[in-house]
């Protein structure tokens, strides 16, 4: 039985699984804003139209021109594309051949294109239930790499890593020669929108990955972009496909860089409903991750509860495929108040047929 690598797309698991697929699910196993699209990209969808008779512009002028500013970077420290995945690719391949740590659990993206890209894979484990970094065991292995991967705020744990061991992290990879790429795809999702970029004028060596397709609920249309100094930008365009960030991703990004109000709300939405589950799992005896961001873990020692809920009709995250979580935990995205409230029914059932935890 091979369980899909990724989120969303749930009736791929319950093929895997051989488990009958309710006719309608609710599904927390992607990481999507609960209050959906930015209003604005609907009411200006039909003046898109046009746009798709010609070729897209290939350097995303404007929008990298936005970014830049909004970041305080210089546009050629900006380059655009077609969701962060398509960045990890490219990155992975600027990497061709070297020597890459991957700090781990982590999206499983970045060791799929490492390896794809010919480079030497190697894990560092961070130890649960906290996952924070352990520098003391981290240093000493940097030499020996040509890049390190770190999610922050980490998928799937959810969990920031404390800024100062960032910082400090960020430094001894520069003393070792060694380039940080730091993917922030749920950056903006946390109570402050903290970010590393503006580190990146003083640290050459310091990669930043984005995703646009999670704040702003667009995971169909695909927006992402990396902020680098602009030598590795140059480097990592090479490998990029001409018109990959399609005319409406463009139009809608545009749209996206204006909606501040709708980030604040969707973060205010976010730790209201968190605080709400939290204070459930509590009550429940369940362990959950220290999550910052739109989506948590709940311990599953038992294995039962991911059956359980994929029976009713609840599409948790399994994490089978994060070395150090082994499917004892589930990832959970925060929806909306409805669904949310659903899928605490449900792991309240489980509990009461008598669940082991
Ligand atoms: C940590 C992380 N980085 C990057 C991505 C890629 O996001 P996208 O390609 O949708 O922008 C994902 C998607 O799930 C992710 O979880």
């Amino acid at each position: 039985m091979t369980l899909p690598s990724h989120g969303s797309n749930p009736h791929y698991l319950y093929e895997a699984l051989e488990i009958e697929m309710p006719e309608s699910v609710l599904d927390f196993s992607a990481n999507i804003n609960p209050l959906g699209p930015p209003l604005r990209i609907k009411e200006q969808w039909s003046g898109f139209f046009e746009g798709i008779l010609q070729y897209p512009d290939p350097h995303a002028i404007e929008l990298t021109k936005s970014i830049a500013k909004k970041e305080a970077l210089p546009e050629q420290s900006v380059l655009m594309g077609n969701g962060g995945a398509e960045i990890i690719m490219l990155v992975a391949n600027g990497l061709a051949n070297q020597r890459v740590l991957i700090i781990q659990p982590a999206f499983a993206e970045y060791a799929e294109a490492c390896l794809a890209a010919g480079c030497k894979v190697d894990f560092h484990q961070l130890d649960a239930p906290g996952w924070q970094l352990d520098l003391e065991r981290l240093i000493p292995r940097l030499p020996e790499y040509d890049a390190i991967f770190l999610c922050t705020p980490n998928n799937p744990t959810g969990v920031s890593f404390k800024r100062d061991t960032v910082r400090e992290l960020i430094i001894e990879c520069q003393k070792a020669n060694c380039l940080v790429v730091l993917d922030e795809a749920f950056y903006d999702f946390t109570e402050d929108a903290f970010s590393y970029a503006s580190l990146i004028n003083a640290f050459p060596h310091l990669l930043i990955l984005r995703s646009m397709t999670k704040i702003f609920a667009i995971p169909g249309l695909r927006l992402g972009y990396l902020l680098a100094s602009p030598d590795i930008i140059k480097r990592v365009r090479n490998y990029k496909p001409h018109w990959s960030v399609n005319h409406v991703a463009l139009e809608v990004g545009k749209i996206c860089l204006a909606e501040d109000a709708y980030m604040r709300k969707t973060r205010d939405y976010i730790v209201w409903q968190k605080q709400k589950l939290f204070r459930f799992y509590e009550e429940q005896g369940l362990d959950v991750s220290d999550s910052t961001v739109n989506f948590y873990l709940v311990k599953d020692e038992s294995l039962s509860l991911f059956p359980f809920l994929l029976k009713k009709g609840i599409v948790p995250r399994h994490t089978y495929n994060f070395p150090g979580l082994d499917g004892r935990w589930l990832r959970f995205a925060v929806k909306s108040e409805h669904d949310n409230e659903a899928l605490m029914e449900g792991v309240r059932q489980w509990r009461k047929q008598g669940s082991v935890l």
